[in-house]
């Protein structure tokens, strides 16, 4: 059972979470024009925060996540909900590997620092985009470490990302027109942490 299969029922009692997921769904809007015919993709869904914003904006939505447990709580979300456009896929991101030229926009939300080689993660995210594809990326930015409480540091790789060194990883990529900037400061336990958003295209 893994960190997050233990939290997940709970995961959503943290109002910071919903609001954090809310704010980076409103600045992927500000850069990505949603449209009925698009597919997207959630990397690391959890619950459901950032991918539930989508639902009547888009086509599709994947949602992957290796937790069982937080996939369960969106599976009984989207069932509740009577919602038929999503499609929920356990998927370990250390181990496993997109399809290709799939989506026309990939989203993800707090979970890059959990990934063992990001830069490689980002590569492969550029395959699964179709041509004209977007990539918005949320994670925290560099931070000293107390983040996540030492409990809660199983399957944490980065404390946060310096922001020149996640952008010229979209740039490697070959992802095009892309951006970095801090769209959110999370405030945990009397402490700031930015988040940033990362963008690109796929021409
Ligand atoms: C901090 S939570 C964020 C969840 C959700 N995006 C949100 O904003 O509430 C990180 C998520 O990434 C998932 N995750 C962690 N490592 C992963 C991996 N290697 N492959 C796929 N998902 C992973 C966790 O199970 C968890 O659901």
């Amino acid at each position: 059972m893994s960190r997050f299969d233990k939290v997940a029922k709970q995961w959503d009692a943290k109002s910071r979470r919903i609001l954090m997921a809310k704010n980076t769904f409103d600045e992927i809007k500000k850069k990505v024009s949603l449209t009925k015919d698009m597919k997207v993709l959630d990397i690391g869904a959890g619950t459901g925060l950032l991918l539930l914003n989508f639902v009547d904006k888009v086509k599709h939505i994947t949602g992957i996540d290796n937790s069982q447990g937080m996939l369960d709580v969106l599976k009984e979300k989207i069932a509740n909900s009577h919602i038929n456009n999503i499609n929920l896929q356990y998927f370990d991101a250390n181990e496993e590997t997109l399809h290709k030229e799939n989506y026309n926009l990939v989203i993800s939300n707090m979970t890059f620092h959990h990934f063992v080689r990001p830069e490689n993660f980002i590569k492969q995210v550029y395959d699964s985009l179709k041509i004209n594809g977007r990539i918005c990326i949320a994670d925290l930015e560099t931070e000293d470490g107390t983040f996540h409480s030492k409990e809660n540091l199983e399957g944490v790789y980065h404390f946060g990302f310096d922001k020149k060194q996640f952008l010229n990883w979209l740039k490697q990529a070959n992802f095009k027109n892309t951006s970095i900037k801090t769209i959110f400061e999370i405030d945990k336990d009397g402490k700031k942490f930015p988040v940033f958003l990362a963008y690109g295209e796929k021409e």
